[in-house]
């Protein structure tokens, strides 16, 4: 391993190395504040993609997880796609394996099938379009056979969109381990000490916890909520790491992150996949142009179809 840098100028050297070798970083808004502040772009899983399909630079850094490095690599192939840790993964896209997921496509037949990005090459090679939290809504309502749709593999998004559209959905059983540890009792306490403060989710909650929210939507549709709304006040059920980009948004108003289950901290709404990436480790990567995600060519071109549609579709 090379010598790092001093932890005080690992910022500048990081900048140094992406200037001289013509790299760009992605980063997501669950990310370390350091990470985002070092980052070209910081965004949801939308705005990530979108950036991706467009750039030109040589080298594509994904500060995020693996299904988000490997969505860069589809829709950019000819660019040098790097991870700062291969093994950041993700418990939803865990929950959908392929050949489970191709059998359960079977028993259905000819229904479409709509996944959220949060999955495997493989799971988006099978699908007609993917989407995100942010436009999931206006997919599902693109599509216009009668037959029922397939949608995989969060559970919690997938009964959201079946009260926001009436649709019939097949759900694959797939949650996020972060937004599942959201507790009902410690929330409403909460809201019952600070009962001027508006209680914002992501749709990747469970049903018991969107119905209190007053608002719903992805990571950049909860801070657009914050800067947007009148009220001072906000308890945010989210990944704690999206509080650094609303600070910043809005950095005279109070944001409580929800508490979880086991203690009344922010800790347990950290997701150890996106806390993987570290600024030393994206040193390191970016210095030796390593790991990078890597695709399938035969999967990649049928899982870059179902995500142009999406794109043509936002
Ligand atoms: P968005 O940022 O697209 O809302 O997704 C949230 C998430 O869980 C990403 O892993
Ligand atoms: Fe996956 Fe949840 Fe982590 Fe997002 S927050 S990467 S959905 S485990």
């Amino acid at each position: 391993m090379t010598a790092l840098p001093a932890s005080q100028t690992i910022s500048s050297e990081i900048k140094k190395l992406k200037k001289r070798k013509n790299a760009l970083i992605l980063a997501h808004y669950y990310q370390d504040p350091d990470i985002q502040d070092v980052a070209d772009m910081v965004g949801d899983s939308l705005q990530m993609a979108q950036f991706a399909a467009t750039s030109t630079a040589d080298i594509l850094v994904v500060a995020g997880v693996f299904f988000m490095a490997e969505t860069a690599k589809i829709l950019n192939p000819s660019r040098k796609v790097l991870l700062p840790d291969l093994m950041a993964g993700c418990s939803l896209a865990d929950s959908c394996p392929p050949d489970k997921f191709s059998a359960f496509i079977e028993q259905h037949p000819g229904s479409p099938v709509v996944t959220y990005i949060n999955c495997s090459a493989e799971i988006k090679a099978m699908s007609d379009v993917v989407c995100t939290s942010s436009n999931a809504v206006t997919i599902i309502k693109s599509i216009k056979t009668e037959k029922p749709i397939i949608f995989a593999p969060d559970i919690n998004l997938g009964k959201y969109l079946i009260q926001q559209t009436g649709r019939d959905l097949l759900l694959w059983n797939g949650s996020c381990m972060v937004h599942e540890n959201f507790s009902i009792d410690k929330i409403l306490e909460l809201h019952r000490t600070n009962p001027k403060a508006r209680f914002i989710a992501h749709p990747e909650s469970p049903p018991h916890i969107l119905k209190v929210a007053s608002y719903i939507g992805s990571t950049k549709g909860m801070i657009d909520f914050v800067r947007q709304n009148q009220c001072d006040e906000f308890i945010v059920a989210t990944e704690a790491g999206i509080l650094h980009q609303m600070h910043k948004e809005v950095p005279d108003k109070t944001l409580i992150p929800a508490p979880g289950y086991e203690d009344n901290t922010c800790a347990c709404s950290e997701c150890p996949y996106m806390k993987m990436n570290t600024m030393e480790k994206l040193y390191q990567s970016l210095l030796l142009e390593q790991p990078t995600v890597h695709v399938d060519e035969a999967v990649r071109l049928k899982a870059a179809q179902a995500l142009a549609r999406m794109l043509t579709l936002s």
